[in-house]
C-alpha cells in the first residue's frame, strides 16, 4: 500500500471510532432522560392504594380544589410537576403520613374503610422518601 494510502486508511478509522463514541455517548444520555421519566411511574401496589384511599380528593377529576391544588397525582406523571416540585411532594406525603394527618379523620368518619393500615402507610412512605432521594440525586 502506498504511504498516502496508509494515512487515508488511519484518518478513516479514527473517524468512524470517533462516530461510534458520539454515537454512545448520545444513547446513553438519552437513557438517562428515560430513566427519569420512569422514577415518575407510580408502581402497582402503591398505586392502588392510592386510588382507593387518596386519588377520590387529590387529581384533576377530583371535586375538592383545595386538595387537588395542594397535590395533585396526575402531576406526577404528566409532567407538571419539576423534580424540585416533584422531591417536595414526596416530602409533604411522608410527612401527612407519618402524622397520621391523611385521609382527612373527618373524611374518614363516613369512609372508615379508607383508612390507610399501617403496612399500607409504609409501602408510600418507603416509595415517597426513596423517589424523592433519588430525584434529590443521594
Ligand atoms: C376526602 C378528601 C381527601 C382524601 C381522601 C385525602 N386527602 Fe390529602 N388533602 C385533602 C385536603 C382538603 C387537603 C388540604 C388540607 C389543607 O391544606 O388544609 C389535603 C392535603 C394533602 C397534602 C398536602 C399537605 C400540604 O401541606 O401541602 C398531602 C401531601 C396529602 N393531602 C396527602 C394525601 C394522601 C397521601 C392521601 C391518601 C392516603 C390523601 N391525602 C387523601 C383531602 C383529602
Amino acid at each position: 500500500m502506498k504511504k498516502s494510502n496508509t494515512i487515508l486508511v488511519s484518518m478513516f478509522v479514527v473517524g468512524i471510532s470517533y462516530l461510534l463514541f458520539s454515537y454512545n455517548v448520545e444513547s446513553e444520555s438519552e437513557y438517562e432522560a428515560l430513566q427519569i421519566t420512569d422514577l415518575t411511574e407510580i408502581p402497582a401496589d402503591v398505586h392502588s392504594i392510592l386510588e382507593n384511599k387518596c386519588f377520590e380528593c387529590h387529581t384533576s377529576e377530583s371535586k375538592g380544589s383545595k386538595s387537588k391544588l395542594k397535590l395533585n397525582f396526575d402531576k406526577f406523571t404528566n409532567g407538571d410537576y419539576s423534580n424540585g416540585k416533584l422531591v417536595s411532594k414526596f416530602g409533604k406525603i411522608t410527612k401527612q403520613l407519618n402524622n397520621d394527618k391523611m385521609p382527612p379523620k373527618k373524611h374518614l368518619k363516613k369512609n372508615p374503610d379508607q383508612k390507610l393500615s399501617s403496612d399500607e402507610s409504609k409501602l408510600i412512605i418507603n416509595w415517597a422518601t426513596e423517589q424523592a432521594n433519588i430525584l434529590a440525586g443521594e
